[in-house]
């Protein structure tokens, strides 16, 4: 880590308390002058570094520096980082970085996206203020169908938030979290198969979380989708953020098996027990009885026979 990243860890690790100039010199063993010139340069490039009267340091409210270092420094083992300000997608960019050897758990992380990718062929509106990552996943042999795997990433993100934004998210089947009745986050996992062994290497789970997006921004969309803290500041990083959205959701993976994520699962649906609509072809009306051992919704239809849902959309009354 150069001066730089130190600092930044340095003033982080600080929260609102000032450290002053000659402190800081000493924890990182460079001069005095040496840290004047970095606070200045990241003050330069954008980094909200607030000055006390009589000297010393501190991190404004809200400051959120996202890079690859930033990241990594939270980061629960060893994984690949990639940090972009603005991408494409960080799905599609992680779907090439696994063509290209990334191994499991590789992380992508994005400050906004141009070309964000929704379930069901939908564009992802992936303004600032988002928290947009992707996970390379390489599932082992028996890898489970890809919404058992969504499903483990909605704990994960749900886990992740209560622990660093003490906020309770719920879920709506399969794959959108929702803050209050207004959708926060949503996730999109996408699976890569091999040419001549038809079988699955690599699948990228593609998570978009709305932490400080204006109301504003979500254009059209601001009807139904909200963010964690509409226009305001968030009390995490979103490099801490991510960085602990991953671990959960590697771990959450690796309980795949025993489906130790799916009582929380349950837990937190919003659609258990509800009257909901099932948009298919012919949409119908059901009732939403139970969540089964594949992540599967299981309705109830008007004529009392039970249907295992996979794939697709339901709509519910908030
Ligand atoms: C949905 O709600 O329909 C799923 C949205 C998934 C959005 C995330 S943002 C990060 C990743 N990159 C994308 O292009 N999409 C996913």
């Amino acid at each position: 880590m150069g001066t730089k990243d130190q600092l930044i860890a340095l003033l982080e690790e600080n929260g609102r308390e000032f450290l002053s100039g000659e402190q800081m010199a000493t924890k990182l063993g460079v001069s005095r002058a040496a840290v004047w010139k970095a606070v200045n340069s990241l003050r330069e490039q954008g980094l909200p570094v607030e000055s006390a009267p009589g000297g010393g340091y501190r991190l404004a409210p809200g400051a959120d520096w996202l890079d690859e270092n930033s990241v990594q420094r939270h980061l629960e083992g060893e994984y690949p980082v990639r940090v972009f300000d603005e991408v494409d997608s960080t799905n599609l960019a992680g779907k090439r970085w696994a063509i290209d050897g990334a191994p499991h758990g590789a992380l992508l992380v994005a400050g906004r996206q141009t070309q964000g990718r929704g379930r069901l062929g939908r564009h992802f509106v992936s303004p600032p203020g988002g928290l947009y990552l992707s996970v390379v996943l390489r599932p082992r042999e028996t890898a489970a169908a890809s919404v058992l795997i969504t499903a483990a990433a909605a704990v994960a993100v749900c886990r992740a938030v209560s622990e660093l934004c003490g906020i309770e998210l719920s879920i709506k089947w399969v794959n959108d979290l929702f803050v209050g009745t207004k959708k926060c986050c949503g996730i999109l996992t996408e699976a890569g198969t091999g040419m001549e062994s038809g079988s699955i290497e690599y699948m990228v789970v593609g998570i978009g979380i709305n932490l400080t997006t204006r109301p504003v921004d979500f254009g059209e969309a601001r009807e139904t989708a909200s963010s964690l803290y509409p226009g305001g500041v968030a009390p995490v990083s979103r490099a801490k953020l991510a960085a602990r959205v991953h671990q959960r959701l590697l771990e959450a993976f690796d309980t795949l098996e025993t489906r130790e994520f799916l009582t929380e699962y349950r837990d937190r649906s919003l659609v258990l027990g509800k009257m909901v609509t099932v948009m298919v072809k012919c949409p119908y009306i059901a009732k939403a009885v139970e969540i089964d051992d594949e992540a599967r919704l299981v309705v109830e239809k008007a004529d009392g026979r039970l249907e295992s849902i996979s794939y697709g959309e339901i709509s519910v009354k908030m």
